[in-house]
């Protein structure tokens, strides 16, 4: 469900809307065999959208420990607010899944999502600290242009957040926006 709080079309996804994402959803499926996937872009095609639909897949059918990176923990605090609550509580499948924020001990909190089987974590490029702070099966990388070249003096945050799943667990995946 696209929430109104941040889509220019709030309501259920309909990917007859934008085609071309089809194949980039697909690539995401955990049954493909793409273990990296990089979307080259225009502006406000849609790319961010798809990731936060695989996130959500994720959660549903796949859970696992998932990080989803922003250029910086700003926008990461942003991405959540704006994109992922709306996300959880708009979507039946993921309302069942998640806690609401609200709830004490909920589990639910501006930059992390436990879910039963997994956990969603968000934070930022600039963040050498939340880059390193778990093991992730799947990473998604949006606004990766954004990224400064160095998180803190620690390298590179797509090598940080990559060696997160570096792990040799099977079907690890990540997605470069
Ligand atoms: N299939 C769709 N159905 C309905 N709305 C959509 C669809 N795809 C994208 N949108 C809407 O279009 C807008 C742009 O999508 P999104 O933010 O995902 O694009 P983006 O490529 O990540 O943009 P940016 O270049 O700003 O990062 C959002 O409001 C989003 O909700
Ligand atoms: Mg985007």
């Amino acid at each position: 469900m696209l929430g109104s709080r941040a889509s220019a079309e709030p309501g259920p996804w309909r990917t007859s809307r934008t085609p071309y994402l089809k194949e980039v959803m697909d690539a995401l499926s955990a049954v493909h065999p793409a273990r990296r996937v990089v979307f080259m872009k225009g502006a406000q095609v849609g790319a961010t959208e798809s990731g936060n639909n695989w996130l959500g897949y994720i959660m549903h059918h796949v859970p696992a420990p998932a990080l989803a990176v922003q250029p910086t923990v700003e926008l990461a605090k942003r991405f959540s607010r704006q994109r992922i609550d709306p996300l959880l509580e708009e979507t039946p499948a993921l309302r069942e899944r998640v806690a609401p924020a609200r709830a004490r001990d909920s589990g639910n909190t501006m930059l992390s999502k436990e879910f039963p089987g997994g956990i969603l974590v968000l934070t930022g490029a600039n963040s050498a600290v939340g880059l390193r702070s778990m093991t992730a099966r799947f990473l998604f990388l949006d606004e990766v242009d954004a990224y400064s070249g160095d998180a803190a003096g620690e390298g590179h945050p797509i090598a940080l957040a990559e060696a997160r799943a570096a792990t040799p667990v099977l079907q690890r995946q990540h997605a470069v926006a």
